[in-house]
């Protein structure tokens, strides 16, 4: 638990902490049961230094588990192989005592980097995949997975030349070897086929890339990953035009064939509504579910939790206390998930790990759904939308306009078109309809224009979004 989870020391079993493999059985067939499918989160790129490869591996430099891991002896003034920066800050180089030799870690210390070009280390972790598919899981989302190749003579890293004082030191270099290697194509497909042995199942990949190269990842004739996660709204500057050239060109980066996807947040990235603000996360929601292909949203969003403040003495990532003050830690966004005006809100018979936002009183799901015109009704009426109007999940995207400063896009077929009009601000703008049509709204953000029919014009209040039909 050195990084939550992502510390792995048996690839086969659940931590005592949260269970039994046999409770695991009970969640997966009961998720099953109703119509859920289960994605588990794929840690292969390093391992926790508590791992029995990790202890075999620096145990001898002849140990047979010794190329499991990457070890480089150090450079001519005994400093670290070459300048490479954890991801949590620091050398990703830690010297060992008693073999004399420095191992690789991306992250913490108590996570060192497996070898990927290693092939006994690609057929234990192919297994790992096959133990959990037989468990009857539907998929992976795998960690980190740019990361799994680097250069293989080690070069430095160059300096990055836009680097401020106030990021994260990992960004003061430019990670053009340490990561992104063009030979981890190879090594996806061959995870891509291991997946492809057992019928429909999923492999996500966590990839922090521009669009041209996270489309790669789709790999060769589609052999790569399913769904490379686009994080970009994520990064998006939120205003119109800068939208539509996004949305614009990842639709034209796509492979052929490429099913596209949307993340508006994780547990790495600050709330929506703390990026956004309350009233912008709604606009982003109708955003997130009216773009085509799979739209990943993160848990509590929909109830608009928003950054807690975390005090000092309650810090649990190891990254804010690596590089305290610039913002970086992740506890503000893995707060527990507010339930209820039950103790704990619901969640925890004991108190839970992470403070609950100040307002989950009245900030909860059984709350808010008894609310009409909450954010959690927002976002079920939107999903029930979109499960019914398949035009938003499959149907084509074509931009519209920007006027305004307002998003205007269609999704859907030349018969049956929706148009879905976002307004980025905080006042009011007029959304001028495609050739002066007369509209029927669907769905407002604001959830209280159901079937207003407008002719020509529309006004959009503060913050509001619209999805909208041809009105007959
Ligand atoms: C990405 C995960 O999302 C993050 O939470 C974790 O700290 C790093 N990978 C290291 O595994």
């Amino acid at each position: 638990m050195a990084d939550f989870g992502y510390d792995v020391a048996d690839y086969c079993n659940i931590d005592p902490l949260f269970g039994t493999l046999a409770d695991f059985d009970v969640v997966l067939s009961e998720a099953h049961r109703r119509g859920l499918k289960v994605i588990l989160d794929f840690v292969p790129n390093h391992t926790s230094d508590q791992h029995p490869w990790f202890a075999e591996s620096r145990s001898a430099r002849d140990s047979a588990k010794r190329d499991f891991y990457i070890w480089r002896d150090p450079a001519p003034d005994g400093g670290p192989p070459n300048n490479w920066i954890s991801n949590f800050g620091g050398s990703a180089w830690e010297y060992d005592e008693q073999t004399g030799q420095y191992y690789y870690h991306a992250f913490l210390k108590e996570q060192p980097d497996l070898n990927w070009r290693n092939p006994a280390v690609r057929a234990a972790m192919y297994d790992v995949l096959r133990f959990w598919m037989r468990r009857g899981v539907d998929g992976f989302r795998v960690d980190v997975i740019w990361h799994l190749m680097k250069d293989p003579d080690f070069r430095d890293n160059p300096p990055n030349p836009a680097f401020q004082p106030d990021q994260a030191e990992i960004q003061s270099f430019l990670q053009v070897h340490s990561a992104d290697h063009p030979d981890v194509h190879g090594i996806i497909a061959e995870m891509r086929k291991v997946v492809d042995e057992f019928d429909d199942r999923v492999l996500i990949g966590e990839i922090y890339l521009p669009i041209e190269r996270l489309v790669a990842y789709y790999g060769e004739d589609l052999s790569g990953a399913h769904l490379p996660f686009n994080f970009q709204l994520i990064s998006a500057a939120w205003h119109a035009p800068q939208m539509e050239a996004l949305i614009k060109e990842y639709e034209a980066a796509l492979p052929e064939g490429g099913w596209p996807n949307w993340v508006l947040g994780n547990h790495d990235q600050p709330r929506i509504a703390a990026r956004l603000g309350e009233a912008q996360a709604r606009v982003a929601a109708m955003l997130l579910l009216t773009l085509r292909g799979t739209p990943t949203l993160y848990y509590g969003d929909e109830i608009g939790l928003p950054k807690v403040e975390i005090p000092p003495e309650e810090v649990h990532d190891p990254w804010e206390k690596n590089e305290p003050g610039l913002g970086l830690g992740r506890d503000p966004q893995r707060t527990p998930m507010q339930w209820s005006d039950a103790p704990n809100a619901g969640f925890s018979r004991t108190k839970p790990w992470l403070p609950l936002s100040p307002d989950w009183r009245e900030r909860n799901v059984e709350r808010m759904r008894a609310e009409r015109g909450s954010i959690l009704n927002l976002y079920r009426r939107l999903l029930v939308y979109r499960s019914e109007h398949p035009a938003l999940a499959t149907g084509a995207y074509h931009s519209v306009t920007t006027e305004n400063d307002v998003l205007v896009y269609e999704r859907g077929s030349q018969e049956r078109r929706l148009l879905v009009a976002l307004n980025f601000h905080d006042e009011e703008r007029i959304l001028n309809l495609p050739a002066g049509q007369t509209m029927r709204i669907m769905l407002s953000t604001h959830l209280d224009r159901d079937g207003e029919v407008v002719r020509g014009s529309a006004s959009l209040r503060p913050n509001e979004g619209l999805i909208l039909e041809p009105s007959p």
